[in-house]
């Protein structure tokens, strides 16, 4: 197996896990860094000792000419590097939130698209263990057809504390954390036609909304609930669990507080301690987050060698971010928004 040889811009917060991760993925290094701050450069090099630093991005990538990059910045820089990652025909890995707007998100996409350079988004969250295994259990059949569904996150977790940009947004909770629990649903129980939102702020210290509540048409009488909030202080902290209800004609499927799967059809209930590993490197609680970087980064390896598209990959990641787009509309407006099907 030839060794895939990555690189990696933005040393930030979040990409120790990626950097951690890629240790784990077997046939992938990563052999260069860049980061415009020259700390978080020199700390995140030292701690995985790579030598080849860089300031700057496309000084680094046309030195290395890597088999692919890995991009870890905050989303406001992603479509800079993501095209110039394009134009130098390297294949390209993308952080969430993809891009601010769907016209930024599209103009991505169609530079890999014309450059023939694969690109996935590093949407994790519906590669966490738990959640796989919801998805197993529904494609099972146990539980018939789902024609409900809730995808839930709630928490009063203090994620400023590590990534203070978080407070600062006009926009909070829906582009930052309801962009994974929209995809989710979608990936449990396909696409949504049309959204109902309200969302909310209720911390008076920060910019955004820290509290979203929306109903999801997904057609063929399937309807869900995504709902997240930051504001909600519980007996004991769930961070970061997304509970999941599915229902079905035939039974239904609980992801419940604690990482337990029930499957109650008409067979009988089929209870299952669904807690994602503790990689060596990871720590409580977010080595549920930390298992789904290594089990998404694995998949990106896999599909670059097999040349597949990845499953969440740019295109993919349209229809989650013009989910977010309608619900911020249906929020401004009190409406129900369509929401445009852009990979039918
Ligand atoms: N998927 C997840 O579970 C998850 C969890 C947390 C954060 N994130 C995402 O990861 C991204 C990064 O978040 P973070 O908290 O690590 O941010 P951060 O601010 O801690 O790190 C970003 C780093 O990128 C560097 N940078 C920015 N623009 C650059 C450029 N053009 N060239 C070189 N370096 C540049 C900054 O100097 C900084 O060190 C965000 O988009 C965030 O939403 C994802």
């Amino acid at each position: 197996m030839k060794e895939l040889r990555g690189a990696l811009i933005g040393c930030g917060f979040f990409a120790v896990n990626q950097l951690h991760g890629w240790k784990d993925v077997p046939g992938v290094a990563i052999v260069s860094l860049c980061d415009r701050n020259p700390e978080r450069l020199k700390l995140v090099g030292e701690q995985f000792g790579i030598t080849a630093r860089y300031n700057d991005a496309r000084e680094m990538l046309a030195a290395e000419r890597p088999d692919f990059v890995d991009i870890a910045t905050t989303v406001e820089s992603h479509r800079a590097l993501v095209e110039l990652a394009a134009s130098l025909r390297i294949p390209v890995i993308c952080q969430k939130p993809f891009a601010r707007t769907l016209g930024d998100a599209k103009a991505m996409v169609e530079a890999c698209g014309q450059a023939q350079v694969p690109l996935m988004v590093h949407e994790n969250f519906r590669w966490q263990s738990p959640i796989l295994k919801v998805k197993r259990a529904i494609d099972e059949g146990l539980i018939g057809k789902p024609f409900w569904g809730r995808v839930s996150f709630r928490s009063a977790y203090d994620v400023f504390s590590g990534q203070p940009y978080l407070a600062e947004g006009e926009r909070f909770i829906v582009e930052d954390l309801g962009i994974h629990a929209l995809d989710v649903a979608r990936f449990l129980l396909g696409d949504a036609q049309d959204v109902s939102a309200r969302i909310a702020r209720v911390n008076p210290k920060i910019k955004g909304e820290d509290v979203a509540t929306a109903l999801l048409n997904h057609g063929n009488d399937v309807a869900s609930v995504v709902d997240c909030s930051y504001a909600t202080l519980l007996e004991t902290e769930p961070f970061p669990e997304t509970l999941i209800e599915i229902d079905g004609s035939e039974g239904t499927i609980r992801l419940n507080r604690g990482y337990e799967l029930v499957v109650t059809s008409r067979k009988g209930t089929r209870r299952e301690d669904v807690s994602p590993a503790l990689l060596p490197w990871a720590s409580r609680p977010w080595h549920n987050i930390q298992e789904s970087v290594l089990l998404i980064q694995r998949h990106w390896a896999d599909c670059l060698r097999a040349g597949r598209e990845p499953d969440t990959s740019g295109r993919d990641n349209l229809q989650t971010l013009a989910l977010v787009e309608a619900v911020y509309a249906s929020a401004r407006t009190g409406g129900t928004v369509s929401v445009p099907g852009l990979l039918r």
